[in-house]
Formats: C-alpha cells, structure tokens, sequence
C-alpha cells in the first residue's frame, strides 16, 4: 500500500493525551532547517569547527536535527543539569549533574536548548559557560513561552514562541513521558492533574 503522506502528521497518528497539536512535525522540520541556514551564514567566516552543547534530556532531538542541518563543522557535547526536581515550575536552582567533558575556552560555542521557559536555566546556563571564557557564546532555542518568562536573557536564534500550555513533544516531558512525539502538544489537563 502506498502513501502520500508518510512523513506528516496527521489527526489519526495523535496520541491520546494529546489536546492540541501546537506545531507540526513538517513545521518543525521547516524551522530546524531554516535555524541551521541563519547559523551557518553568521558563522560562514570560520572553519573552526562550532561547539554545539545540548543540556539533556530535551534538546536531544532538537540537537540531533539541527547538527545534521547545519552543514558545516561542529562538535557536540552534553550538560545535564537538575532545575525543576519534581516540580513542574522551575526554581531557578540549578545543579550540574554531568559537565561538559572538556575545555570550551576559545572555541565558538552554541548552546542548543529545547525550551525557554522562565528563563531562569538559561540565564544560569549563559553565566556558567560565559565564565569558561568561550571565544563566543550564542543560544539557539526551538520554543520559547513569552508569557512565562521571569528572567529576560538574550536568544539571537529563537523557532517559535509558543502559548503557555503545559506542552509535550520534540524532547519535551511530562513525568519522562512523550519525549518521542514528532510534533509540539499541549498535555490534556485530566493527563497531569490526576
Ligand atoms: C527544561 C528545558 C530547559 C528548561 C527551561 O528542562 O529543557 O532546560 O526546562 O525551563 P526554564 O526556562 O523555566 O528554566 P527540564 O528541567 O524539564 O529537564 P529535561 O530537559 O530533562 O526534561
């Protein structure tokens, strides 16, 4: 059997605790791809390979699409960082429960988050990776809830600002579930108030 629509989203391949879908697959796809070309054109003046950090869990999908688009030399590396506990809102406390492996001192370096929420894990992730003196320090961030945030930071490169929904999707969790979804969606509140 063939299909036309293999690689898109459509209302029969939702998932059940899924309301809404905020962005698509194929939207998402589109975006990645038009990240990575304002990157590579702003960094079209080094042959120095760019350091790509993803803070894990959730720019994990976000970081393997847009390495893959981006074309040009890169390395990558992980942090993982404790901010939310159990919580769903964030404390603005951070722990690092695994550091970069190595020096970032004169390396150009993009920081690859999922989600800006409040604010407040980058802002403390900017300070941290800033004082390790990078030759230069940018964020790409996929989403972005203006409403949400506290702390005004700087993002050169930002995919979509997003309503202030409890979302799911593209790496993003609730509980440590949904990570896989292809597309952004907004939880069914019965799903996280029970
Ligand atoms: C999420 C996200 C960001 C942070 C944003 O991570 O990946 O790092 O929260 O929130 P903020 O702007 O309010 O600080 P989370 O702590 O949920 O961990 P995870 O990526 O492992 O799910």
């Amino acid at each position: 059997m063939s299909s036309t629509s293999s690689s898109v989203t459509t209302s029969s391949d939702i998932h059940p605790d899924i309301a809404e879908v905020i962005i698509t697959e194929k939207e998402i796809r589109a975006k990645v791809t038009e990240l990575a070309a304002q990157v590579r054109a702003d960094y079209a003046d080094t042959e120095q390979p760019v350091l790509l950090v993803a803070i894990l869990k959730g720019a994990v999908m976000f970081m393997a699409d847009f390495a893959r688009e981006l074309g040009r030399p890169l390395e990558l590396e992980f942090m993982a960082i404790s901010s939310y506990g159990a919580s769903t809102s964030s404390s603005g406390v951070v722990r690092i429960l695994k550091d970069l492996d190595r020096e970032i001192e004169g390396k150009r370096v993009i920081l690859v988050e999922d989600i800006i929420d409040s604010g407040l894990t980058l802002s403390w992730l900017l300070r941290n990776l800033a004082s390790r003196n990078p030759a230069s320090l940018d964020v790409v961030a996929l989403f972005r809830k203006p409403e949400a945030v506290r702390v005004p930071v700087e993002v050169k490169y930002v995919g979509f600002d997003i309503p202030n929904s409890y979302v799911v999707g593209y790496g993003l969790d609730y509980a440590e579930r949904y990570r896989e979804l292809p597309y952004l969606g907004a939880l069914k509140p019965e799903v996280y108030s029970d």
